[in-house]
């Protein structure tokens, strides 16, 4: 089990539980890509570095599958990805073309309401 969790297991619904495993497991990836990118930057041997490299690639794949999966299943991450994601804009203004400034997104849900993480939607 994660021990990483920052309420009780016990009180987390199994989305909730599933979406933490998501996100440890795309931080871990991305960890690795930090890791195996410094070491590529810093090796003198050609073949290592390849190798490393080679690494460090596989891990951004994984990442990349991991954060699908959260697209798929947090409505809040798909907007932003689709905001953000293969534009060529300057990010900033992106941000400013999408009215979305530092209001946190077009999230309109009261205070305590559901936060649509996890509802089933999405699979798209
Ligand atoms: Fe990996």
């Amino acid at each position: 089990m994660s021990t990483t969790y920052h309420e009780p297991f016990d009180s987390l619904s199994e989305d909730a539980r599933n979406i933490h495993r998501a996100l440890a497991s795309v931080i871990e990836e991305l960890e690795a890509v930090d890791w195996y990118h410094q070491r590529a930057e810093c090796t003198q041997d050609p073949e290592l570095k390849e190798i490393v490299l080679h690494n460090r690639d596989e891990e951004l794949e994984h990442a990349a599958m991991g954060l699908e999966w959260l697209r798929r299943r947090i409505p809040s991450l798909d907007e932003h990805l689709r905001t953000y994601l293969f534009t060529s804009e300057n990010i900033l203004a992106v941000e400013e073309s999408a009215g979305d400034g530092e209001s946190g997104g077009s999230n309109t849900s009261a205070p305590g309401s559901d936060l649509g993480i996890g509802s089933g939607k999405g699979g798209n």
